[in-house]
């Protein structure tokens, strides 16, 4: 028996096969069209394309394995998260999806603050408005299209989408509901309070399922341009945070993943939800039903080094560069970097928040260029392990992940920044894989998601913080922490 993972990322779709061990037989992807930016901050893609990128995907995945589409007992989705879709009663799309990336809602997240109340709605729901939460996007609808608004019947988030193409039926999990700001996180239920209040009817609102739950079947149709069997069922599966999360074994309170891709993302498991009364960490139902995560979100990690290579070095590649970055002493001598080349999310909650390089000095090259921006990036991971403290979440654990675990000197930067020994997975696979997992849950290959991940998920190295390089990147820190106070006054002019 095989288990069918469906990742509808941002950049495109990735799917992936595994076996009953876990282990991937075949794996494939088809890029999406970049997502548009008419005015600055807007950013919005086609569900269409998604559907068109899964299909694709699907076929090629099947193709690569060799596998009969009969020995697949079940399909799991997991994908980028927040996004908007909005369909009319008979299940079109009305247009293009906001998607999580959207920075336009600031005046939403203000009008809802207003109406509910800022402590009220992290009562609720455990989260405040920011522009990335589905609601908001729905708001700005509503304000500005009113004529679209008036014709919305179905609200989904861009898998879930994928999902009614693939089988027909309106359906989202309780992971990726926590972040659209609709859901009660508490009791992993549609919140009446907030959708009343927002004025969203709540038979838009797809059915919830805990994320191993089969909660639909391939159609007749989707079965005839996949490739899959008609009637296989597929679970419910979770955003890609979440996904993501338990592709890398992260399920039990007190273990924690560092993950650097487009941007970063410090996630712990907890075993009850676990508010930040100031809002700055996202508190949402995990994918593992009975369980919790919070997390913290760096906009700009890996997106921070990509930057500044297509500024100093267009081309280059990336193990060149962190060569460079090798030769300078940790702490770049005295040069930080501040990531927020797309705002921040945790802990500054600040869309309008800005890079900057502070402490150049003759004496810098553009090693300690590189070498800064991989510290600045660790130093604005570790914001999020300094909430963890103050808010009394356990870390018992590391696991290091994406791009930036990938080669040895971030690795070590990362280990040696949060002060905690790091673990290295042997495979990993990303949140195609974590679905395909709870697909393989659904479908009873495995009791549940712990036994899954005991058996699919192995680690394969442990890094060590190095007591000299803690010392200075503690002082490193220290300075970090003084410049976005700083840079906010310089933007207000205080
Ligand atoms: C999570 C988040 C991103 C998106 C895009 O809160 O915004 O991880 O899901 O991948």
């Amino acid at each position: 028996m095989y288990f069918l993972g469906l990742d509808v990322g941002t950049g495109g779709t990735r799917a992936v096969l595994i076996d009953e061990n876990g282990k991937v037989v075949a794996s494939a992807s088809s890029e999406h069209e970049p997502f548009r930016t008419p005015y600055p901050g807007w950013a919005e893609q086609d569900p269409e394309d998604w559907w068109r990128a899964a299909q694709t995907a699907i076929r090629e995945v099947l193709a690569a394995s060799g596998v009969a589409a009969s020995d697949i007992g079940a399909a799991g989705l997991t994908g980028q998260m927040h996004g908007a879709v909005m369909l009319d009663s008979e299940g079109k799309v009305l247009r293009p999806s906001l998607i999580w990336c959207d920075q336009r809602t600031g005046p939403q997240c203000d009008w809802l603050h207003e109406q509910i109340g800022r402590e009220r709605l992290i009562e609720l729901t455990c989260n405040p408005a920011l522009p990335n939460f589905t609601l908001t996007k729905l708001l700005w609808v509503r304000e500005h299209e009113p004529d679209i608004f008036s014709r919305i019947a179905h609200i989904l988030c861009p898998k879930d989408y994928v999902r009614y193409r693939m089988t027909g039926t309106y359906a989202i999990d309780v992971q990726e509901a926590s972040g659209t700001l609709l859901l009660d996180v508490t009791n992993r239920r549609w919140s009446s309070e907030v959708a009343r209040v927002a004025g969203i009817d709540e038979a838009w609102l797809p059915q919830l399922f805990e994320s191993p739950e089969v909660c639909a079947h391939i159609s007749a149709e989707a079965s005839a341009s996949t490739g899959l069997v008609a009637g296989m069922p597929v679970v419910a599966g979770a955003g890609d945070q979440g996904a993501g999360a338990v592709g890398m074994g992260i399920l039990q309170p007190g273990s924690v993943s560092a993950t650097i891709g487009t941007s970063g993302v410090v996630f712990a498991a907890t075993a009850a939800p676990t508010k930040d009364p100031l809002g700055r960490l996202h508190t949402f139902c995990h994918a593992v039903p009975g369980r919790w995560h919070v997390m913290g979100v760096t906009q700009a990690a890996g997106l921070s080094l990509r930057w500044l290579r297509d500024v100093i070095a267009p081309g280059a590649n990336y193990d060149a560069l962190t060569a460079e970055a090798e030769q300078v002493p940790a702490g770049s001598d005295g040069l930080l970097w501040a990531p927020y080349l797309l705002g921040e999310r945790t802990p500054h909650l600040d869309s309008q928040a800005t890079a900057a390089f502070y402490g150049i000095t003759a004496s810098h090259t553009r090693g300690h260029l590189i070498r800064s921006v991989l510290e600045g990036v660790a130093y604005s991971l570790k914001d999020t392990f300094t909430l963890f403290a103050e808010l009394g979440i356990p870390v018992k654990g590391v696991r290091l992940g994406g791009g930036g675990a990938r080669g040895p000197l971030w690795r070590s930067i990362q280990a040696s920044v949060y002060g905690y020994p790091s673990d290295i997975l042997e495979a990993e696979e990303g949140a195609a894989f974590g679905a395909a997992l709870l697909a393989g849950v659904g479908a009873g290959a495995w009791p549940d998601t712990d036994a899954a991940c005991a058996t699919a998920i192995r680690v394969a190295e442990q890094i060590a913080p190095e007591a000299s390089e803690e010392r200075s990147y503690a002082d490193g820190y220290k300075m970090y922490r003084r410049l976005y106070p700083a840079l906010r006054a310089i933007r207000e002019g205080v």
